[in-house]
């Protein structure tokens, strides 16, 4: 059991965390976060959950969020970048998040794009990543973090058990969600500073270095359309780039990654 109070105190002199939103149960801590972004919340104000009804994943999916088990949280985020270059945060995000989880499992983690972190070939983290216009500024950026921490095998619905996992199952120790959640906004805001100061290159290459899949034969699958080719790499927008049977490199911009070679 944790309050905004132990997060706060523990956040105190730092951009992201300056303002704490702690909520035992919350529909979905992005929506609630939204709502405090359109009414003026600072750069930096993270929303925080125990659980959540109506977790959000991407493309409609729902985000299992049983109580007190894992981090369900929110970065309010108001950067001065253009829209097109937006989606560069969400691999911010997995990269801050694949940098924490190392310390726990070495060797283990992997980025599958666009937001997956895996610990040996397994889901434990997502991120969605939402953002609000005016013209032609980001009005503000919500970077939605779920993190696995101590759900069980046995918690996960059916359909997810054998891609998911949880850190504390991976690592064998229980983990503290207060104080994962203290070290997820510092990786966080590290990376998030090194963007806004040197720009994605850093961002790209760790990325790169972290990806399961670069050099691999995947497919990607959005609604009906299936492409294939191997991945190569990351542009500056995010896009993964893959080489299709013509030797012809192609941009993804969104789908569901699966390797298909051997
Ligand atoms: C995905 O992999 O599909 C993205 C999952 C993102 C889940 C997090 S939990 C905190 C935040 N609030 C939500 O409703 N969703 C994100």
């Amino acid at each position: 059991m944790f309050n905004e109070h132990d997060i706060a105190d523990r956040l105190s002199g730092r951009l992201i965390g300056n303002r704490v939103h702690f909520l035992r149960e919350v529909d979905s801590t992005n929506i609630y976060a939204s709502r405090l972004a359109m009414e003026g919340a600072p750069d930096g104000t993270v929303v925080i959950a125990d659980c959540q009804t109506k977790g959000k994943g991407r493309m409609g999916r729902v985000w299992q969020s049983p109580p007190e088990r894992n981090i369900y949280t929110s970065i309010i985020l108001r950067p001065a970048i253009e829209p097109a270059v937006a989606p560069q945060i969400t691999l911010v995000t997995g990269v801050a998040v694949a940098e924490l989880f190392s310390e726990y499992c070495p060797k283990d983690v992997t980025l599958k794009w666009p937001n997956d972190v895996q610990i040996k070939g397994k889901k434990v983290c997502g991120i969605l990543t939402e953002m609000r216009t005016s013209g032609e500024k980001i009005d503000f950026v919500i970077v939605g973090i779920g993190i696995n921490i101590g759900m069980k095998k046995e918690e996960f619905h059916e359909e997810f058990r054998d891609s998911s996992t949880s850190l504390s199952e991976e690592v064998g120790t229980d983990i503290s969600r207060l104080d994962f959640a203290v070290k997820l906004y510092a990786s966080f805001e590290r990376w998030y500073e090194r963007f806004l100061s040197e720009g994605f290159i850093p961002v790209k290459d760790a990325w790169m270095k972290y990806s399961g899949i670069i050099g691999k034969d995947i497919k990607i699958t959005l609604r009906d359309d299936i492409q294939a080719g191997k991945a190569v790499g990351i542009d500056e927008y995010g896009a993964l780039l893959i080489l299709n049977g013509k030797n012809r490199t192609r941009r993804i911009m969104a789908g569901d990654v699966s390797l298909t070679g051997d």
